[in-house]
């Protein structure tokens, strides 16, 4: 399958239709412009603006601690380099659980002053408000159901999720309540393959998988983790296309190595 890269932009019309032509999505993060730029030039559907951030960018243990204004400063380079992708930001923990006018007011913030294309929250009925507030003023808003990381005090591990069936029966009744209230797709973390199909079957909008086997319409991963620049983090379903870790390590020993020696910089390297 090769990528259409004569679409002028992706939107969420374009994914409902990749789904309705059984089209794989593909999707990843970024946090800055030249890694966007990158990604976008590749031809990647959707560059999400995780606020996993937090964890690859800041070395923060978890999510929680990244600031609205952070998930800004992220979302404005990449929105800077995104030509063609449909460009997603993750509205941090703290600025729209429990209390819809704050969540209004955050997606508000991230789409005026980044130039963003969607927003990102985690959850299900609970925050069913919050994403009915947010659709009406005309923001497009995904999902995101099963292992959702700013509730990881909540949950206590980062294992995978719903493999009970009272847990199960709540996911999926929580994606019907997501499509219901319009959200324009779903990501579905670290549950069962099983279940993953189940609810992509069940629902007509797009479920992007990260963790949650092959039987969805798209995929997503953090990209520091699949290039493979954070070596520490090999869960299960991570798939590594790179090993820049070295890569990147080894230029940097050379360069050392050049300057301490006197190599660099050679006569042609001066003015
Ligand atoms: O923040 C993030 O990177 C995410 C993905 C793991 C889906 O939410």
């Amino acid at each position: 399958m090769s990528v259409n890269k004569e679409v002028k932009r992706v939107t969420t019309h374009t994914l409902q239709s990749m789904k309705d032509n059984s089209e794989k999505i593909s999707m990843l993060t970024s946090y800055d412009y030249s890694m966007a730029r990158i990604v976008d030039d590749a031809g990647i559907d959707i560059i999400l603006v995780g606020d996993s951030a937090s964890n690859v960018m800041a070395g923060h243990e978890t999510t929680l601690p990244i600031t609205l204004d952070q998930m800004i400063y992220h979302a404005q380079g990449v929105v800077r380099a995104a030509k063609r992708c449909l460009v997603v930001v993750d509205i941090p923990f703290g600025s729209y659980q429990g209390n819809s006018r704050i969540a209004l007011d955050s997606a508000i913030r991230i789409m005026k002053e980044s130039g963003a294309h969607a927003v990102k929250m985690e959850g299900g009925e609970e925050i069913k408000e919050s994403i009915t507030r947010i659709l009406s003023a005309g923001i497009p808003v995904m999902g995101h159901l099963g292992l959702t990381p700013q509730s990881i005090y909540k949950f206590g591990t980062y294992t995978v999720r719903a493999k009970e069936e009272e847990e199960a029966d709540k996911l999926k009744q929580d994606a019907k309540i997501l499509e219901s209230a319009g959200c324009f797709a779903i990501v579905l973390e670290k549950i069962p393959a099983k279940l993953a199909t189940e609810v992509a079957k069940s629902v007509s909008i797009p479920i992007i998988g990260i963790g949650a086997g092959g039987d969805v319409d798209g995929q997503v991963l953090v990209v520091h983790d699949m290039l493979g620049i954070n070596n520490e983090f090999q869960p299960r379903f991570l798939r590594k296309y790179a090993n820049l870790y070295d890569t990147i390590k080894g230029a940097v020993d050379s360069y050392i190595k050049d300057v301490k020696s006197n190599d660099f910089p050679n006569e042609k390297e001066q003015y």
